[in-house]
C-alpha cells in the first residue's frame, strides 16, 4: 500500500515535471515592438537568435519607417499612421542642417527643442493610431503571444503589452529622466549617482552634489512633454488614472544594454539584467586613437 502511494506520487511528480518543461520545449510566440533607428539594429540580432532557437516572432512597426524591413526570420506587421511620406521625410531630415549652422545658441536650442517635440509627437500620434486600430488589436489579442519584447524609450510597446495583458521584456539602453529607475522602483540617490551631463563622478564634493540635484530638473520639463501623452493615452484606454510609472512597471524583466565597465556602479533590482555588448555582433578591432594625455 505504501509502495503503491509512493509510485503514484512519483508518477504525479513526473507528470508535473513534464508539464513544466512542455511549454519551453516548443517555440514561443513573441511580439516584438522595436524603436526606430539604431535601436532596431541591436534588437534585430536578438530576433534572429530567437528564430534560430525555434521561436516565432512578429515585428510590429509603423508603415513609414527607416530601418525596419521584412526578413525571413520574422513576420513584419505594419500599421497605418497619420503621416504622409513627405511629412515623415521632413520630420527626419528637415532639421538636419541645423546642426551645422553657426547661428546663435538660442536659435539652435529652440530649433532642436521643436524638432524633439515634433519627433515625440510623431511617436505618440502613431501609438494612438495603433492602439485605436480595433481590427489589428483584436488580431493581436487573438494571436495569444507569450511575451512582448520592446524598447521602452517611447513606451508604446509597454502600453500595448499592458493593454493586451502580455508579460513584457524591456530591451533598452536607458529611458531619459531616470524613468527606468522609477519603473523598476530602483534606489536612485542623487548624492551617489552622477547625473547625465553633469560630468560628475561617483565621488562628489558638496557643490557637485548640489549640481547633481539641480541638473535633472531642467530635463524634467522635456520629459514631461514627451512622456505625459502616454499616461493620458493609457488613462483613456483603461478608463482610470494610469501613470507612466504604471505603464513601465508592467515590465517583467529589464535587459539593459549597458555594463559597469562604462557606467558607474549603482544599486539594481533583481529583474534588471545587464547585457552590454549584445549588440556588437559584428566586432572589429578598435582603430588606434591618440588621446593627447595618453600619447607617447
Ligand atoms: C515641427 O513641426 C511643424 C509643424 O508640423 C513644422 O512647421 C516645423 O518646421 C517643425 N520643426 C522642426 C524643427 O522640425
Ligand atoms: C482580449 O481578449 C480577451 C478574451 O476574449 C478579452 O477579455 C479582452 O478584453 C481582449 N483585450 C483587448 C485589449 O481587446
Amino acid at each position: 500500500m505504501v509502495l503503491g502511494l509512493r509510485s503514484r506520487l512519483l508518477g504525479l511528480a513526473g507528470l508535473l515535471l513534464w508539464l513544466c518543461v512542455l511549454p519551453w520545449a516548443e517555440g514561443g510566440k513573441v511580439l516584438v515592438m522595436p524603436m526606430e533607428g539604431s535601436h532596431w539594429l541591436s534588437m534585430r540580432k536578438v530576433v534572429q537568435e530567437l528564430h534560430a532557437r525555434g521561436h516565432q516572432a512578429v515585428v510590429l512597426a509603423p508603415e513609414l519607417n527607416v530601418l525596419i524591413k521584412g526578413e525571413d526570420t520574422f513576420t513584419l506587421k505594419t500599421y497605418s499612421i497619420p503621416y504622409t511620406q513627405e511629412e515623415f521625410h521632413e520630420l527626419l531630415f528637415g532639421n538636419s542642417g541645423n546642426m551645422f549652422e553657426t547661428t546663435d545658441f538660442l536659435k539652435k536650442f529652440l530649433n532642436t527643442f521643436t524638432a524633439m517635440r515634433n519627433a515625440s509627437m510623431f511617436f505618440h500620434r502613431s501609438c494612438a493610431e495603433l492602439l485605436y486600430n480595433k481590427p489589428l488589436i483584436r488580431q493581436l489579442n487573438d494571436s495569444s503571444f507569450d511575451v512582448v519584447i520592446t524598447d521602452p524609450v517611447f513606451p508604446c510597446g509597454a502600453l500595448l503589452a499592458k493593454y493586451l495583458s502580455i508579460p513584457a521584456v524591456f530591451f533598452l539602453r536607458a529611458v531619459p529622466c531616470d524613468l527606468d529607475f522609477e519603473g523598476t522602483q530602483c534606489p536612485n540617490p542623487s548624492s551617489y549617482i552622477p547625473r547625465l551631463m553633469t560630468m560628475n563622478s561617483d565621488h562628489m564634493t558638496f557643490l557637485q552634489r548640489v549640481k547633481n540635484m539641480l541638473y535633472p530638473l531642467g530635463l524634467k520639463s522635456i520629459c514631461h512633454m514627451s512622456y505625459d501623452p502616454y499616461a493620458s493615452l493609457a488613462s483613456e484606454l483603461f478608463q482610470r488614472d494610469v501613470s507612466l510609472v504604471d505603464i513601465l512597471s508592467h515590465g517583467s524583466v529589464w535587459l539593459f544594454r549597458g555594463d559597469f565597465v562604462l557606467d558607474y556602479p549603482r544599486p539594481i533590482m533583481p529583474n534588471m539584467v545587464f547585457i552590454g555588448g549584445i549588440n556588437c555582433a559584428n566586432r572589429k578591432p578598435l582603430s588606434q586613437v591618440c588621446m593627447l594625455p595618453l600619447c607617447n
